[in-house]
């Protein structure tokens, strides 16, 4: 007979868009690619070991307190009590401090698999906190834009976080999303040091008439209303000095019949909101084009809003 301890499961986590531009730590919707997978074998050594990383390019610490994927497992190990041994090993499938979630997806597939493992003690909404935690290792803070997407999927609003207060907001069905990586890094954490901590009350007012139309957008599918809301007056201008080439990209997307464009997450990635593949695939095509020429590497994507967040792909028990 097999031991129960060599239980072992496989978990996609999608990467996902925060912000939306004027939704600063409030707003973030899951992609269907790109993402990460992680491999989770329970053992009998009472520790989590993370025994491997492979697509990070050497950059991501292997030691179990400083990983955001091992460190979480043994947050979850603890707040459910239990002195279980597990390895990971996590496959990072997307570029590292991208804009794109990047430790969120790790994070969410990681306590996806292990909750998985052990029979499931916890709800997806109780996985939230853990997950933010792991936001908090890899840059400081514990928001929860990009880490409640992934694990719940779609479109949300971290309405408030004390306690963590998280809507689905309904997308219209024919939304799709161009997504174009520049090769530059910006760790997160830099760029929310850059950031003012207080704002002129004439930029909030711009800023939450934003955040309203956006939602009210979003509800109605009325596409105008979300391009116009689009706006950010407050992040963005600090941030997209970081980002080459970003106003000839949201030139072209823009010429392209996009309905928004904006920096994702703290950058360097940049999306655009488009009401057909057709037209993403052109704006992530042409802005590539730009890039290309300006000689900088980049990865595109293009997807509609992944209302699934995390998958098990391989449980064996
Ligand atoms: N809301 C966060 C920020 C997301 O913009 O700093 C980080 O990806």
């Amino acid at each position: 007979m097999k031991n129960l301890n060599s239980k072992s499961v496989k978990v996609f986590a999608p990467a996902s868009v925060s912000n939306l531009n004027c939704g600063f730590d409030v707003l973030g919707f899951a992609l269907d690619q790109p993402g990460d997978e992680v491999i989770l074998t329970l053992n009998d050594s009472k520790k989590v070991t993370l025994e491997k990383i492979t697509g990070d390019g050497g950059l991501l610490p292997l030691e179990t307190e400083k990983n955001t994927a091992s460190a979480v497992v043994q947050l979850f190990l603890k707040q459910i009590g239990a002195e279980q041994g597990v390895s990971i090993v996590l496959h990072k499938k997307m570029p590292l401090n991208s804009g794109l979630g990047s430790s969120a997806a790790s994070s969410v597939a990681a306590l996806t698999g292990i909750n998985e493992l052990m029979g499931r003690p916890l709800s997806r909404a109780e996985l939230l906190p853990l997950a933010m935690e792991g936001e908090r290792l890899a840059c400081g803070n514990a928001h929860a834009d990009n880490v409640a997407p992934s694990l719940f999927g779609g479109l949300v609003l971290i309405r408030g976080y004390n306690p963590p207060d998280v809507v689905q907001i309904p997308v219209p069905e024919n939304l799709w999303c161009a997504v174009i990586h520049p090769e530059v890094s910006i760790p997160t954490r830099e760029a929310r040091q850059i950031l003012p901590q207080m704002i002129p009350l004439r930029d909030a007012v711009v800023q939450w008439g934003n955040v309203g139309g956006l939602v009210a957008g979003f509800y109605s599918g009325d596409t105008g209303l979300i391009g116009r809301s689009m706006q950010d007056v407050i992040i963005e201008p600090v941030r997209k000095g970081r980002i080459p080439h970003f106003d000839a990209m949201r030139e072209i997307a823009m010429e392209n019949g996009a309905i928004g464009f904006g920096i994702s997450g703290s950058g360097p990635t940049v999306f655009a909101f488009c009401e057909n593949g057709n037209q993403a695939s052109k704006v992530c095509e042409d802005i590539s084009t730009l890039l290309g020429k300006n000689g900088l590497e980049n990865q595109i994507y293009v997807s509609k809003i992944n209302q699934q967040g995390p998958v098990i792909t391989t449980l064996s028990i």
